[in-house]
């Protein structure tokens, strides 16, 4: 929108929302709907409400609303992320379906900042276009839903020349209506000309191509921990605490513990005991070396591997289990110019979307919003 060096945070109103998706023309009830600039979650409420979703998922790149949205709707499957930099969908594994997204639900950012335009990859294409464009695109390919997308769009996405190739791109794929023409007040603190419209598939279009994946069973307790000891620069001492490193990793899997055999006696973040799961930050985890294992005493964590701590054993072997379903998926996420690398908040994201939920996190969450 006109106003927009603050993410375009113009959310809309609840009102507006369910008014717009009442006009929606539908195949089919939507299952599973989702928002990837879903901010305080309007949308995915009105989807809710007036189509009678089942499942929603939401994607913002603000962390606070995330949060406050997760505490406010513990049954969705909310993520922080920055939607173009995505490559791949989160999981849409959600209890008794067996298929991807069917609707997209969208009020996307519409700033270009100091840009004249941003380029992105669609059905192999690469297009330069506005941001709430590229944001519709991106949206579309990443989960290519079933029964189209609404959205939010300025009156330039549907006129400007810089929009024209994504526009011809989309016609290929959808067919586009007006649902309902907003007034340039009905965002607050923005002045815009805006409407609503769907884009429809076409009928008969097959299913969604996203990978299908296992349903979660009931949610997974664990505390992610993060080592802190810099491999190069550690005092060994043989009365110290183990040492685990990622290449200490295989053979820990196969034989334990006791496989650690370096010790130390400097105090360095990552510290852990009890049932756990190791994976290392850098690099690709191999499958074959991640097993669920017990140390009675502490062990310390280098700065090249993440841990996940459990409350039993069993709550540690079914997440080795889950994790061990979602491979491909979890492979993802070691992502990076040169080498590749995990992070905490990517990797307690996605634990949360498969169902293991970290207690930091979930605490974290709680106490944001008693301020
Ligand atoms: C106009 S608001 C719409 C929020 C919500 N869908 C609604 O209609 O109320 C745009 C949202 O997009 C988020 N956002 C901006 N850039 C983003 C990006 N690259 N990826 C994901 N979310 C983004 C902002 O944080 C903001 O919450």
């Amino acid at each position: 929108m006109t106003a927009g060096i603050d993410s375009d945070k113009y959310y809309t109103p609840p009102a507006i929302a369910s008014r717009a998706l009442e006009r929606a023309q539908l195949a089919s009830t939507p299952t599973i709907c989702a928002d990837t600039a879903c901010g305080s979650g309007s949308l995915l409420a009105a989807a809710e409400e007036v189509l009678e979703a089942r499942h929603c998922l939401g994607i913002d790149s603000d962390p606070l609303v995330i949060r406050q949205l997760r505490r406010e709707k513990p049954d969705w499957r909310l993520y922080v992320g920055d939607l173009l930099k995505r490559h791949r969908p989160p999981p849409t594994d959600f209890p008794g379906t067996c298929y991807g997204v069917d609707l997209l639900v969208l009020n996307p950012p519409f700033s270009l900042g100091s840009r004249k335009y941003v380029t992105v990859k669609y059905s192999g294409h690469s297009v330069k276009c506005s941001v709430a464009m590229a944001h519709i695109l991106r949206s579309l390919e990443l989960f290519r839903p079933n029964q189209g997308a609404i959205a939010v769009v300025p009156e330039s996405l549907l006129y400007s020349n810089t929009d024209q190739d994504a526009r011809e791109l989309l016609d290929q794929d959808f067919s586009l209506t007006e649902l309902l023409q907003l007034s340039i007040y009905t965002f607050k603190g923005a002045r815009v000309n805006s409407s609503f419209v769907q884009f429809r598939t076409p009928s008969g279009r097959p299913l969604s191509s996203i990978e299908v994946m296992p349903q979660p069973e009931d949610s997974i307790p664990t505390t992610v921990v993060r080592g802190g000891l810099q491999m190069h620069a550690f005092e060994r001492a043989p009365s110290g605490v183990r040492v685990i490193h990622s290449t200490t990793l295989r053979s820990i899997a196969d034989a334990g513990i006791t496989a650690a055999t370096e010790r130390t006696c400097a105090v360095a973040k990552g510290r852990i005991s009890g049932w756990m799961l190791l994976l290392p930050r850098v690099g690709s985890p191999k499958e074959e070396a991640f097993r669920a294992f017990y140390s009675k005493d502490a062990i310390q964590l280098s700065d090249c591997v993440i841990g996940m701590k459990f409350p039993s054993k069993v709550a540690a072997f079914s997440a080795q289990r889950r994790i061990r379903a979602h491979w491909k998926s979890l492979l993802c996420l070691y992502r990076g110019t040169g080498a590749r690398y995990i992070t905490i908040d990517r990797l307690v994201d996605w634990l949360y979307g498969i169902g293991i939920h970290d207690r930091n996190a979930m605490k974290e969450m709680s106490e944001l919003t008693l301020i």
